[in-house]
């Protein structure tokens, strides 16, 4: 059989680095332990069952086994408007300011397809979620990276990112509440960052991915919210840790209109627009009651109370993530990252993320999903218990 080389777009792409964390674990776990996995961001609870419900009504009628309108259900797009009016004020034109994503991943890698030419600049946070990695390779770009420090409530700090960068530059990621670190933005961060756009024409994408998940009473704040935000950029929201729809590829797009039309022509070339039946599924978890939500959030909550306050009683001195379903841990003087996270899966079989995955300036840390039961958080913690290499 002929061999056929992959073109050189391909041999650009990042590599998968947690490919590598996966096949560590499936390996403890063929050999017969108990790995207590917390290395994965899959929510772990299943979707509301009015929502399946739904899908389910949906699949059995006719008009959903046709190809659907391009650029997804027109009632679809007004429900997501009309969520974000509920959720976060935010008025959206649901014809010009929406796009359906087939999840949030594939918005993130079309954005720098869409909006950039070879050897354009990209501003990414460090450490940061993989994937916006993925499309800078694919469009040709360049990046520079923004350090994320924890000095700095993991905050990229403008001031630090050199001038000649910022000129270059032609679109920035943001993702708050964050993947890996937990830290969640601030109004005034995001009226800074506008400002910086609007002062060296940026486009900002902000990651939304965990928008519905902020604790201690803290609401995270929609980058839309922040007057001007819609002028320079656009916020991608996915249903798959709002309503734990995961495996169902559904998500958006919402902002600035000549953003949202370039996504919408770019997918026009690659898809019709996704199943009509998780298009109505997608509507009913944004039009009905949003108390899943509220539910979701609590469960994040007491599970990260839990995990966090046996790791500090065991001596592992911690800070507890403000959202997301993350925990960002400092790893114990002597170990790095990756010899933590070996270490960890060898001795008591926990798999912890290793922060240097994330980017260089992830080194020092491991990244805990909370995306098991709290049973299984409290065994981790005694489990943890037993190495005595806390304090
Ligand atoms: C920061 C961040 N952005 C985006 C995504 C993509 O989510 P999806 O493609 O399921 O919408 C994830 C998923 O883990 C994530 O952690």
């Amino acid at each position: 059989m002929k061999k056929y080389d992959q073109s050189q777009l391909l041999k650009n792409l990042p590599e998968q680095f947690f490919a590598s964390l996966v096949s560590k674990v499936n390996s403890y776990i063929e050999k017969g332990y108990d790995v207590i996995n917390l290395g994965q961001g899959n929510p772990d609870q299943p979707t509301p069952s009015h929502i399946i419900k739904s899908l389910q009504m949906a699949a059995e009628q006719p008009e959903n086994h046709k190809y659907s309108p391009f650029r997804g259900y027109k009632h679809l797009k007004e429900a997501i408007s009309e969520f974000y009016k509920k959720e976060y004020d935010v008025d959206l034109d649901p014809e010009s300011e929406v796009a359906i994503l087939f999840g949030g991943k594939a918005g993130l890698v079309e954005i720098p397809i869409c909006l950039l030419n070879p050897g354009e600049t990209v501003m990414v946070p460090d450490p940061g979620y993989p994937d916006y990695l993925s499309g800078i390779a694919l469009a040709n770009a360049e990046t520079v990276f923004m350090p994320l420090r924890e000095e700095n409530n993991f905050l990229p700090n403008y001031k630090e990112v050199r001038k000649e960068d910022l000129e270059k530059a032609k679109l920035m990621f943001l993702n708050y509440p964050n993947n890996p670190t937990g830290a969640i933005a601030t109004k005034e961060f995001f009226a800074e960052t506008i400002s910086l756009s609007k002062q060296h024409d940026i486009c900002v994408v902000h990651d939304f991915a965990y928008g519905a998940i902020g604790f201690d009473g803290k609401r995270p704040l929609s980058f839309l919210q922040v007057e001007g935000a819609k002028d320079i950029g656009v916020e991608i929201y996915t249903l798959s840790k709002t309503f734990n729809m995961a495996g169902w590829r559904v998500a958006f797009a919402v902002g600035n209109r000549s953003v949202i039309s370039a996504i919408n022509l770019y997918q026009d070339h690659l898809y019709v627009s996704l199943f009509g039946a998780i298009q109505e599924a997608a509507y009913t978890a944004l039009t009905e009651s949003l108390e899943c939500i509220r539910d979701m959030n609590q469960l994040y909550e007491q599970r990260r109370n839990i995990f966090i306050n046996g790791l500090k009683k065991i001596g592992w001195e911690v800070n507890a993530p403000e959202g997301s379903f993350f925990a960002w841990l400092k790893v114990p003087d002597g170990f790095t990252s990756q010899e933590f996270s070996d270490y960890l899966l060898e001795t008591v079989h926990i798999a912890m993320a290793p922060g240097s995955g994330f980017g260089t300036f992830g080194e020092g840390y491991v990244r805990v999903g909370l995306l098991t039961e709290e049973e299984r958080l409290q065994e981790a913690v005694e489990r943890l218990k037993t190495l005595s290499i806390f304090k």
